[in-house]
């Protein structure tokens, strides 16, 4: 496993968010987390990005248990979370974004190329202030930010967040392409359709702990979860 979380509890002062929860990521694979409104998905991520510490449990991520570890160590060990709401520095150009998302390494000619080429529109907009660029392409700046420290494990929190249905789908394909060139994802969304259709394995998170535990192909013809989660009645 390239990440493994072992009975992981979060608690919001004396409120308890995340309860006795495990789950694991394989090298290699798109797993999704998908829940509603305050089930605890971003706190999760927040826990493992050490972003907030647990009250109980680890996080290995390659080997090593970072439950207590800085989130700029956590980074540098090969972790990058693309934040809800994306995170960019809305008065910095596209460009000067990028340039921090490579603050951990030397930026090498061929970096930016690489993002450009997934995202042939932040090219065309590379002088704009990222404040005034849509949604959806705040979404890619904001995942090729995170790109661009070369991680091996990328966490990605509803990137599919306000953006139409058209959107989401080019989102979603580049997301699996990344994948197809080397990097695992733990994907967090509320949009549990089209998270199950791009990734190999899914969980489901109620009020802080996993209901169910599936390929992503399984859940996605589960009665219980096309009720709660698929808009089927
Ligand atoms: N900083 C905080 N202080 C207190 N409670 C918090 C804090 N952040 C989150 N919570 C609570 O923890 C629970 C889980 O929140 P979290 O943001 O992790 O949910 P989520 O699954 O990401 O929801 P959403 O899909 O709306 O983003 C919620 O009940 C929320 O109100
Ligand atoms: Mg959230």
């Amino acid at each position: 496993m390239i990440l493994s979380i072992k009975n992981l509890s979060v608690n919001y002062g004396l409120i308890p968010a995340i309860r006795n929860l495990s789950m694991d990521v394989a090298p290699g694979e798109i797993v999704a987390l998908i829940g509603a409104n305050g089930a605890g998905k971003t706190t999760i991520l927040r826990a493992i990005s050490g972003l907030i510490k647990p009250a109980a449990g680890n996080v290995i991520f390659d080997g090593q248990d970072i439950a207590h570890v800085k989130p700029h160590l956590i980074v540098r060990s090969g972790m990058s979370h693309v934040p809800e709401r994306r995170g960019i520095f809305a008065n910095l150009t596209v460009y000067e974004n990028l340039l921090m998302g490579a603050y951990t390494r030397k930026l090498l000619t061929g970096d930016l190329e690489e993002v450009y080429s997934l995202f042939p529109r932040l090219a065309e907009r590379k002088k704009q202030v990222a404040g005034t660029l849509s949604g959806g392409e705040q979404q890619m700046l904001a995942i090729s930010r995170a790109l661009l420290s070369r991680p091996k494990l990328i966490l990605l929190d509803e990137p599919s967040l306000g953006l139409a249905p058209q959107i989401t789908k080019s989102i979603f394909e580049t997301i699996q392409r990344i994948n197809k060139s080397g990097t695992t994802v733990l994907l967090v969304e509320q949009n549990a359709q089209a998270a199950l259709k791009v990734s190999h394995r899914g969980y489901v998170l109620e009020v802080g702990e996993i209901t169910h535990s599936d390929s992503s192909q399984a859940l996605l013809t589960n009665d219980a979860v096309r009720k709660a989660y698929l808009g089927e009645h």
